[in-house]
């Protein structure tokens, strides 16, 4: 009896200290689990802590309505719209049950279904870029990924995102930061942004240098060259690469010194005037071979007009002989010449890795007005066969990509949806160097966490999920894919609960602002 009730009154005493053992010892396996796994990157980086983003999350489902805010309210990006990628990356069901939560507000679209819907396969679209160069490009993709530079981005981001890409047979923009090793090696069909510092394919001075571009045009894998005239996040400001950021290796990729903040200069030292950036595409395009255009955010519908019809007036001057006559070959040769291949237009409410605060709340104009807009303004100057249109900001579910398609744009681009399938949780850090998620941030500590093939798998299933759902749209409108949407197959509420068609919308000429 005097032995029991030692060894009770032993592992009494015991108790706390053996509690603490096991305790210590599930902990250890759980942070050698969470550090070791490479499906969750805030596991991975905070090891334990981190799983308690999971269990909230999950418990967010049955407190939100009372402690959180709700799923269409988070900015920039909310929630229900975070969630799809988040699904569509990892491979799990997008669908939905009960109903739709999204309120219709003025501004919104909504598709017209078709009585019949369409029942075939799918069509596969031909997009073709610069047919007139010497290297044309051609897609069958419409959801490429928009540029985000190595510097703003990390190495082992840029390196899912170009695997992501070669997966999904999307291309990848390189940023004005310009093609990296990891961009290059990655086999993914490439557009090479030239930014106003002209990273990557600068001289000492810090100018164009012609040979280090032709040399990058000549890789297989380069297949598009972007003048970046402008960003929607920060129109009328360069790139900003604040000083943690520089890393040895950034500033070498670059040429620039290093732990220096990178900024870039607001404009193209080459262009001053409408007349010279045609003269740059033109020579950016005869240097290259390859298909050229440029990004822009539209401040002013007015302006945007003057600067298009610079190019008409002066093939119509190259085009015109001493008696006045008009030859249409001349004319035509010479658009052929110096219109862009393409234009991206981005939207103000678009994102960056740094901008001040005044640029990204209040200039440049939407996508929404933009894109419009300027297919308009193509067609009535008989340029929308010649110029290929891209649309970028804010779009990254099916119904903003195919509401863009619908408006008239030939692709579409995305820089933050494609950081939301890397795993981006919308920390708003990306400035600072201290994104948890690894992908802008130069600490090799967090950026531990980003395993790049899992996450290309993420991508290229993110890009797979979209042109699924993208066609699933079209053929709920009667279409045989989500190339063939026009404006005849979406309505735009004008008010809450009245929708007109977008034809009839965006009808007349709205270039005029
Ligand atoms: C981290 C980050 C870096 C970016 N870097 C560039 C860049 O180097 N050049 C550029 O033209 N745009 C850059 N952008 C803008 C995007 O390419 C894109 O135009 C914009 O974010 C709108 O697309 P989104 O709404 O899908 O993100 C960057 C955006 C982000 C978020």
């Amino acid at each position: 009896m005097d032995s029991i009730s030692a060894l009770f009154s032993f592992l009494l005493g015991h108790l706390p200290g053996f509690v603490l053992l096991v305790l210590l010892a599930i902990l250890t396996v759980v942070y050698i689990q969470d550090r070791s796994q490479v499906d969750q990157t805030i596991r991975r980086n905070y090891p334990i802590v981190g799983r308690f983003r999971y269990l909230f999350e999950e418990l967010g489902v049955f407190f939100r309505q009372y402690f959180f805010a709700l799923d269409r309210e988070e900015m920039p990006f909310n929630r229900a719209d975070r969630s799809w990628v988040y699904r569509a990356a990892k491979q799990e069901s997008t669908l939905q049950a009960f109903g739709s939560t999204r309120v219709q507000r003025e501004g919104d679209v909504v598709f017209a279904n078709a009585v019949i819907p369409y029942t075939g396969e799918s069509r596969k679209p031909t997009l073709t870029f610069g047919p007139h160069t010497a290297n044309p490009y051609t897609t069958d993709r419409l959801f490429h990924i928009s540029g985000m530079s190595f510097g703003a981005i990390s190495r082992p981001a840029v390196a899912a995102l170009a695997a992501g890409a070669k997966l999904a047979g999307v291309w990848i923009n390189t940023g004005e930061g310009g093609a990296s090793d990891g961009h290059l090696d990655s086999g993914a069909d490439l557009v090479c942004q030239i930014g106003t510092a002209k990273y990557g394919v600068r001289d000492e001075s810090g100018r164009l240098d012609e040979i280090k571009l032709k040399a990058l045009a000549d890789r297989q894998n380069v297949r598009m060259f972007e003048i970046k005239v402008s960003q929607g996040a920060k129109p009328g400001k360069g790139g900003i690469l604040p000083a943690d950021k520089v890393t040895p290796e950034i500033a070498k990729q670059r040429g620039i010194p290093e732990g220096e903040a990178s900024i870039s200069p607001p404009s193209h030292a080459e262009v001053s005037s409408a007349e010279e950036l045609f003269e740059f595409i033109h020579t950016i395009r005869n240097i290259t071979d390859k298909p050229t255009g440029f990004k822009i955010c539209i401040g002013s519908m007015d302006d945007f007009r003057a600067v298009l019809e610079v190019l008409i007036r002066t093939a119509e001057a190259v085009a015109t002989d001493n008696e006045g006559n008009l030859s249409s070959t001349l004319f035509e040769q010479h658009i052929i010449d110096y219109a862009p291949d393409f234009i991206t237009i981005d939207s103000g409410n678009g994102g960056t890795g740094a901008a001040p605060m005044s640029l990204i709340d209040a200039a440049g104009m939407n996508i929404q007005e933009s894109l419009p807009s300027v297919v308009n303004l193509l067609n009535s100057l008989g340029l929308r066969e010649r110029i290929r249109v891209v649309a970028s900001g804010k779009l990254i579910t099916p119904v903003d990509v195919a509401w863009a398609l619908c408006a008239g744009a030939d692709c579409v681009t995305s820089a933050r949806g494609y950081m939301f399938s890397l795993g981006c949780i919308q920390a708003l850090q990306c400035h600072q160097n201290t994104c948890p998620t690894g992908i802008t941030t130069h600490n090799r500590r967090l950026q531990r966490g980003l395993d790049p093939s899992t996450k290309a798998l993420r991508v290229a299933n993110y890009a797979n999920e979209m042109h699924k759902e993208l066609d699933t749209i079209a053929h709920s409108c009667g279409a045989s894919c989500a190339a063939e949407l026009s404006r005849k197959h979406a309505m735009i509420y004008i008010g809450s609960q009245r929708a007109v068609s977008m034809s009839q919308v965006y009808a007349g000429d709205l270039s005029h602002r």
